[in-house]
């Protein structure tokens, strides 16, 4: 199982003590076949490289620019500096962006440059509530994943995180069966090799006790409960436990 944490806008050099607790953890037999995925600001990837040099946990970015040379974006970090700086994942396409108005053409040329650089894409999909309400969910999903993915060659570098918009950081959350049915449905989409599939949106040290029964699930990608150590260390023992 994967646990990737998506750290968002938050974070700061102190924060680093913080990951102590999880270098500690991750190096335990309590991890059991659990991998550790951190996703920091661009900010602080260089000095979360450096603190986990003698650990298994990886690293990844939030987003990264469409073009997979150097060039003139003012503000803007490309897939091979990512890459030249120790990440080897990347999340594109999270609704966080998309609603600052990436669009699903963006979000293509992003995953091939990501894929061009040897980064494993964290694809993120979802629906928002009112689509959800009005029965467009698997249309919504259906279309993220043919536009996001056309003309995209390494599937298996691809994982898809399942992030229904309604229910990031609001604590609100699907029932297994109709959350066990969208990650089929989305696994359907894909003939022969099947993508790791991940669920993200309010991911907690409660629900994770329901969530850890869906078997169809490769793993979580967490925000809030990412930012603390003792809560992401607890989602990962009571997904085995
Ligand atoms: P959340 O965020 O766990 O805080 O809901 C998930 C995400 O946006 O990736």
């Amino acid at each position: 199982m994967y646990f990737v944490a998506n750290w968002k806008m938050f974070g700061n050099l102190k924060s680093l003590n913080t990951l102590d607790k999880v270098i500690k953890f991750s190096k335990s037999k309590e991890i059991k076949k659990g991998r550790l995925i951190y996703c920091p600001p661009y900010t602080l990837i260089s000095s979360f490289y450096k603190k986990f040099k003698n650990c298994l946990i990886d690293l990844g970015a939030q987003n990264c620019h469409e073009s997979d040379a150097y060039g003139s974006y003012t503000g803007f970090i490309n897939s091979k500096m990512l890459k030249n700086i120790g990440a080897n994942y990347v999340i594109i396409g999270h609704s966080e962006n998309r609603k600052k108005g990436e669009n699903d053409k963006l979000i293509n040329l992003k995953i091939k440059s990501a894929i061009k650089a040897k980064l494993k894409v964290i694809f993120c999909i979802g629906e928002t509530l009112s689509e959800k309400n009005k029965g467009k969910t698997k249309l919504i999903l259906s279309k993220q994943i043919r536009l996001g993915l056309n003309k995209v060659q390494k599937k298996s570098n691809i994982f898809i995180a399942y992030e229904p918009i309604w229910s990031i950081g609001t604590g609100k959350i699907l029932k297994n069966r109709d959350l066990d049915q969208i990650i089929k449905f989305i696994k359907y989409k894909f003939k022969g090799k099947l993508p790791k599939i991940l669920y993200g949106g309010s991911v907690n040290t409660q629900n994770i006790n329901d969530l850890k029964k869906i078997s169809s699930l490769d793993g979580f990608l967490i925000g809030g409960a990412s930012q603390n150590a003792k809560k992401f260390i607890d989602i990962v023992k009571k997904t085995y436990s």
